[in-house]
């Protein structure tokens, strides 16, 4: 039976449709709980996660009603937020490729990943002051990491939606792709990654992602343990072998 997130397995990728097609695949707890499950499985066997919707919509924002529903106890337990930390936290890279809609709670989902490509047809934002709500899923610390102070202001306070093209000119994507090609191009991106060395790219997001009272010492660190691998000697043996021919 379809769920509300449709996983394909590949050896090096997953590639994860939120899939909830009667409500513009809004994130609901049953999407938050298959997101955990996929968790699982990633942080046991790293691989490229690749993040999209169906039918034309990435996600229209959290379940609003079951957001009608929630009290302040369910508020504390960060619910969405906890699952959007920990595929920001996924050992390998994760990329969100998006067409339509990216409002509110999936918008904050695609904010979680390290890579965001679209359709010209994205319209990304956070309506949720609107709804009475703030948007406490990570808009409000990563939006302006993402895009600036400005700009994530204006986005939080008055809700504004983002075209592709504002979207691209802000950073808060990297390219757009007609619908029929955003998945190949979400995939030659996988690709890409998948030709570097696997280690050499989870300690890159490791780095990435740290705060920067860390750096360099964790840069250093993680180098160290690159430096001591094989995979290291075997690549740049090659290269030097190449070059020496
Ligand atoms: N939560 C729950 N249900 C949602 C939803 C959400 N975030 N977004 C859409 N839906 C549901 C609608 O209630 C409707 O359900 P119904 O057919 O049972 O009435 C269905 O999905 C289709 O939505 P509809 O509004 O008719 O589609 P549309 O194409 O006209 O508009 C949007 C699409 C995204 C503009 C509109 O659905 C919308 O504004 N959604 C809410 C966006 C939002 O505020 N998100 C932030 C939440 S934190």
């Amino acid at each position: 039976m379809d769920g509300p997130l449709l996983v394909e397995e590949r050896d090096d990728r997953v590639v994860a449709s939120l899939h909830r097609p009667d409500k513009r695949n809004a994130i609901d707890l049953a999407t938050i709980q298959a997101l955990h499950a996929l968790c699982d499985e990633l942080e046991e066997h790293p691989r490229t996660l690749i993040l999209t919707g169906s039918g034309g919509v990435f996600a229209a924002g959290a379940d609003i009603a079951e957001l009608r529903e929630r009290r302040a106890e369910d508020a504390l337990r960060n619910i969405n937020a906890t699952a959007f930390v920990r595929i920001r936290e996924l050992p390998m890279p994760v990329l969100a490729a998006m067409d339509g809609y990216a409002l509110g709670g999936g918008a904050e989902l695609a904010y979680a990943a390290d890579l965001r490509i679209a359709t010209p047809a994205l319209r990304i934002g956070n309506p949720e002051t609107g709804l009475g709500i703030l948007a406490a899923a990570g808009a409000t610390w990563r939006l302006p990491e993402i895009v600036g102070e400005a700009l994530a202001a204006e986005m939080l306070f008055t809700g504004r939606r983002l075209t592709a093209e504002e979207a691209l000119h802000a950073g808060l994507i990297s390219a757009i792709h007609p619908a029929d090609e955003l998945l190949h191009a979400a995939h030659a991106l996988a690709d890409k990654i998948a030709a570097n060395d696997a280690l050499a790219t989870q300690h890159t997001k490791r780095a990435l992602r740290a705060p920067r009272s860390e750096h360099p010492r964790i840069d250093g660190e993680l180098q160290a343990e690159l430096f001591e691998s094989p995979e290291k000697t075997r690549r740049m043996t090659a290269f030097l072998e190449r070059r020496a021919r």
